[in-house]
């Protein structure tokens, strides 16, 4: 049996009247797109991750989207009656139990273990919703932090300056920022008990840490696409809101003649410092949606894609590349096997796969998706040799009928035996 970190068994959920997961969501729980590395959603994540520095930055996993109300909300100083707790929007294992909704849960976790002053994780969350081309209840996100310490310290302005040489370190990125935000004002507040020199200064590390890391993403794929314009890429800050930041931030590029929403983040509320036994410390965090830029970056047309297990999906990737996505049919195919002996004295080398591709594709054009070698071997008294191919009839634009299959399967057969001799089976 499947054990958590505490040792549970992970299917022994106590139910109540808040348990509102699904069998279907419960499923999607034990896919972990993500521990696979050809994986678009992990490709980009390797990609993000790698333009962080790995002595600054720790990487954890949590691998269990099952966590406590307390870590998604509570910690985080959600309000109790915050919309986002309701079971309308959130998974609920039980009363006290939840699919995270958002990286953000490991926060506390992540700022209370780490030695390193910076962490980042990616995971899978969970939340209620519909499903359409860009909906889907189950998705990826990562978490990025980065805290100081003052101490040590003489005064706020020796601590001022540390974080301020700490971000003159960070390369400069070829971004144009064509909005930006006021570090802090009535609506968009810094924090009683932070001052403002503080409070500046962390914006200016998050801000230049984040555009620079968007910058450098952007313009690596601009760069393997020869009709990209070299222009820099425009991005903005919006204000925003969220209960463990103040003040906070969303990001927005220019891409493809659309604003693309990137990323929340901001200046890490106190409160969760103190719940990770670290309140005199101070930071920020930022959290970014992964389907939404790879779809962006890969052109994935539809978000349930990156669940799809069809090989001419997961096949089509690399770790460390981000190509362009070339579409296949949704029409469902069909698979048909044509299987032969060679006629005598010919041997499984002297048939070439290619001879055989090239009647399909006489015979059967474009209605052919696939066509693979299943099975070979030498009968044991005759020494003939059997060969077996697979082939998988699909159409771009409509259902095939298994007659017109039929006729084409045939006529693959019938050519076969008069171009090679071969005999059927
Ligand atoms: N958790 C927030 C969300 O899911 C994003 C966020 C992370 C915002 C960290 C600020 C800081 O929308």
């Amino acid at each position: 049996q499947a054990r958590n970190e505490e040792g549970k068994r992970e299917d022994s959920i106590e139910k109540d009247e808040w348990t509102n997961v699904t069998a279907t969501i419960e499923r999607l729980t034990h896919r972990k797109l993500l521990s696979n590395p050809a994986h678009p959603l992990s490709i980009l994540r390797d990609i993000i991750f790698s333009k962080f520095p790995e002595r600054e930055y720790t990487r954890a996993n949590f691998p269990n989207p099952r966590v406590s109300v307390y870590e998604n909300f509570d910690s985080l100083n959600f309000a109790p009656d915050h919309i986002g707790r309701s079971k309308t929007d959130t998974y609920y294992l039980n009363k006290h139990e939840v699919l995270r909704t958002h990286t953000s849960a490991h926060q506390v976790e992540s700022f209370r273990v780490h030695p390193t002053p910076g962490f980042l994780v990616a995971a899978d969350v969970y939340r209620r919703d519909e499903i359409d081309r860009t909906h889907y209840p189950a998705f990826h996100q990562m978490e990025g932090g980065r805290w100081w310490s003052p101490e040590g310290m003489s005064s706020v302005k020796e601590f001022v300056a540390k974080i301020e040489a700490d971000t003159a370190k960070i390369p400069v990125s070829g971004i144009k920022i064509v909005d930006d935000t006021l570090p802090f004002h009535d609506g968009n507040p810094r924090q009683d008990g932070q001052s403002p020199e503080v409070c500046i200064a962390l914006t200016n590390h998050l801000k230049r840490s984040l555009e620079r890391v968007v910058g450098e993403i952007f313009e690596n794929i601009a760069d393997g696409d020869p009709s990209a314009t070299k222009e820099p890429l425009q991005i903005r800050w919006i204000d925003a809101t969220f209960p463990f930041t103040s003040p906070s931030w969303e990001m927005e590029v220019y891409w493809q003649g659309d604003w693309l929403e990137l990323f929340g983040c901001g200046v890490t509320q106190q409160r969760v410092f103190e719940q990770a036994g670290h309140p005199e410390r101070v930071g920020w965090a930022v959290g970014l949606g992964l389907e939404r830029l790879a779809m962006v970056l890969f052109g994935i047309p539809d978000i349930r894609l990156f669940w799809s297990e069809d090989p001419r999906f997961l096949e089509q990737f690399t770790p460390g590349v981000v190509n362009a996505f070339k579409p296949f049919s949704k029409y469902p195919g069909t698979y048909r096997d044509v299987a032969f002996w060679l006629k005598d004295g010919t041997t499984p080398e002297q048939f070439h796969d290619n001879d055989l591709m090239d009647i399909v594709r006489e015979v059967a054009g474009d209605l052919v998706e696939n066509v693979s070698l299943i099975d070979k071997f030498t009968h044991p008294k005759t020494k003939r040799n059997s060969l077996c191919y697979r082939v998988l009839f699909q159409s771009m634009e409509r259902t095939l009928y298994n007659d017109e299959i039929n006729v084409l399967q045939d006529n693959i057969r019938e050519t076969l035996k008069i171009k090679f001799g071969v005999e059927l089976r």
